[in-house]
């Protein structure tokens, strides 16, 4: 039998006993709520609130959209997550030539203050938390966000969300990134003090690893290269002129859960110990939640097979349940269907039941941390964060994160790693039921969920309706305004704020960014 082996690529005991756990395990794991949170951010954990159960949705024209988070809330939802098309995504209105076929494909066209109060209608903000999965416009759309419940009569220091805001991880494995590396982090450093003053209760980032894993990053890289964008964040707020504590509590991250569940399990408890060392130590963070790493996760997308996609439910449930015994604040579980299609709301609802099943059926809840004591899992924790440490190392060896993002060795490292798992599923040493082994003959026939095309000639429309009836010179005088600020140094979300007010659109906004700070082009590496 060959030697197993864990994603990271430690050694798999058939095994485990008393001499795998570490001599100090008390000290090194603490107890759940106190430093260094290995065992969990919260004192109680799910015996007093299960995590939130945010599915990320969005797609079409602002209506259809938030027709599926009325249906997600009706089902039981406990937070929104909003999935923005790529033309938004991108800081590009949706009659702009550049948006023709994608509007409203992955995620739901917003380009303006008017799509924004349709996203929302009869959706009380002062009562839910709102991710929005948005990067280099993040700060716009929090904006947005922030002008629909003023019209509403909803003071800002009462919204609660999240935007995801991590620019770095797009310049390693995304992509929708607008401005250079400079430009983007004064941008992300402006919003953590605009939030600091504005929308207290705001997480003003998502620092992510799920995309990293999507192509292909193992757990320990996962963790690494995500914990070392997070200290060019800390160090860029820093250098701006913050105090650590005034935004490291709002910092927030995002992994995957794969299927390999004690490893994910391990994981998530190295990265928990790993951030609450480093803001301790290395930032000198006084306040305890700058040193809690709160997280949301999603189950792994690129574990869904379109080959019997059935199966897909057992896969995220496992994945689920794994995401909850290492700690998450946050959960998405991916529709069976994803694999094939945009989720129909039934794959949707059946996604939502799978946490529901895992929060209210089994004993998990009960108690914190269940595998705090392991042997495996205490093991694989230790691997992990020793693997993670010595990698973050050679990511500062390039100076920062940045600078390792521009000599490629993130993504180089993370294709590389992409190619084994390739090969392993290619050669069938890697399993993948119904894909490479367990087949069938016959797929059975699926009708998936379609965007209609039309609506990017709706949305055209809606937007001339706009720009005719704003008053065009107050829009021109307020994006005077962002460009003069963006050339400076005085925080620039505020004369943002005041365009958007004014009906400025999302494109003329991120437009009067790109006028100053041009746009970031990859260094080609072949
Ligand atoms: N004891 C004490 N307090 C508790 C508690 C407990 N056991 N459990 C919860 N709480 C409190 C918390 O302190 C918090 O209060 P506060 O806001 O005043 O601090 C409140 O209850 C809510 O709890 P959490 O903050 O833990 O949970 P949230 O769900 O509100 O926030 C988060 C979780 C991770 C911090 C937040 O950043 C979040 O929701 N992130 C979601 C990100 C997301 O959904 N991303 C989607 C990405 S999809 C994508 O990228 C594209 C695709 O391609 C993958």
């Amino acid at each position: 039998m060959a030697q197993r082996k864990t994603e990271s690529g430690f050694p798999v005991k058939p095994v485990y006993d008393q001499s795998d756990l570490p001599g100090d395990i008390d000290k090194r794991s603490g107890r759940p709520g106190e430093y260094p949170y290995t065992r969990g951010v919260y004192p109680t954990m799910y015996t007093s609130r299960p995590w939130t159960m945010r599915q990320y949705a969005g797609f079409g024209t602002a209506t259809e959209s938030n027709a599926r988070y009325h249906q997600l809330l009706e089902h039981g939802t406990m937070g929104l997550s909003v999935a923005f098309d790529l033309p938004t995504q991108m800081g590009y209105d949706s009659d702009n030539p550049i948006a023709h076929g994608e509007v409203g494909k992955v995620g739901v066209a917003i380009d303006s203050l008017a799509d924004m109060k349709t996203l929302f209608d009869g959706i009380p903000l002062d009562k839910v938390s709102t991710s929005m999965t948005i990067n280099a416009p993040g700060s716009v759309l929090l904006l947005l966000y922030q002008l629909v419940a003023e019209e509403a009569g909803i003071p800002a220091s009462a919204l609660n969300g999240t935007i995801q805001n991590d620019i770095l991880k797009e310049y390693i494995a995304r992509g929708t990134y607008i401005f250079p590396p400079k430009p983007s982090l004064r941008l992300v450093a402006d919003t953590f003090a605009y939030c600091r003053a504005e929308v207290p209760k705001w997480n003003t980032i998502s620092i992510s690893g799920y995309h990293m894993a999507e192509a292909g990053a193992t757990p320990t890289q996962e963790i690494a290269f995500t914990l070392a964008n997070g200290i060019d964040y800390v160090r860029a707020a820093i250098a701006a002129g913050l105090a650590v504590d005034d935004f490291a509590p709002r910092l927030s991250f995002f992994f995957v859960a794969r299927t390999t569940l004690l490893e994910e399990v391990a994981k998530f408890r190295a990265a928990r110990r790993i951030w609450a060392r480093l803001m301790r130590e290395e930032f000198g963070a006084q306040d305890p939640k700058s040193m809690m790493l709160r997280f949301h996760t999603q189950t792994a997308g690129v574990q869904l097979t379109a080959q019997q996609p059935e199966v897909n439910l057992v896969r995220v449930a496992v994945q689920g349940l794994g995401a909850v015994l290492g700690g998450t604040q946050s959960l998405h579980t991916n529709s069976y269907d994803e694999a094939i299609a945009l989720p129909t709301e039934k794959a949707a609802r059946l996604a939502l039941r799978t946490q529901q099943v895992l929060a209210y059926e089994t004993d998990l809840t009960a108690t914190v941390d269940p595998f705090a004591g392991s042997y495996v899992v205490e093991a694989m924790t230790d691997e992990i964060e020793a693997g993670a440490l010595a990698l973050m190392e050679r990511v500062a060896s390039y100076g920062s994160s940045v600078d390792a993002i521009e000599a490629g060795f993130q993504k180089n490292e993370i294709e590389t790693s992409a190619y084994r798992v390739a090969q392993e599923i290619d050669s069938g040493e890697r399993v993948v039921v119904g894909l490479n082994r367990f087949k069938i003959a016959e797929e059975e026939p699926y009708e998936p969920l379609r965007v209609d095309p039309a609506i990017e000639a709706a949305q055209a429309k809606r937007l001339a309706a706009i720009r005719e009836s704003r008053d065009g010179a107050a829009v021109e005088a307020a994006l005077a305004e962002v460009k003069r600020a963006a050339q400076g140094t005085d925080n620039v979300l505020y004369p943002m704020r005041d365009a958007l007010r004014a009906y400025a659109t999302v494109g003329e906004v991120c437009d009067a960014l790109r006028e100053v700070w041009g746009v970031y082009r990859p260094v080609e590496r072949f």
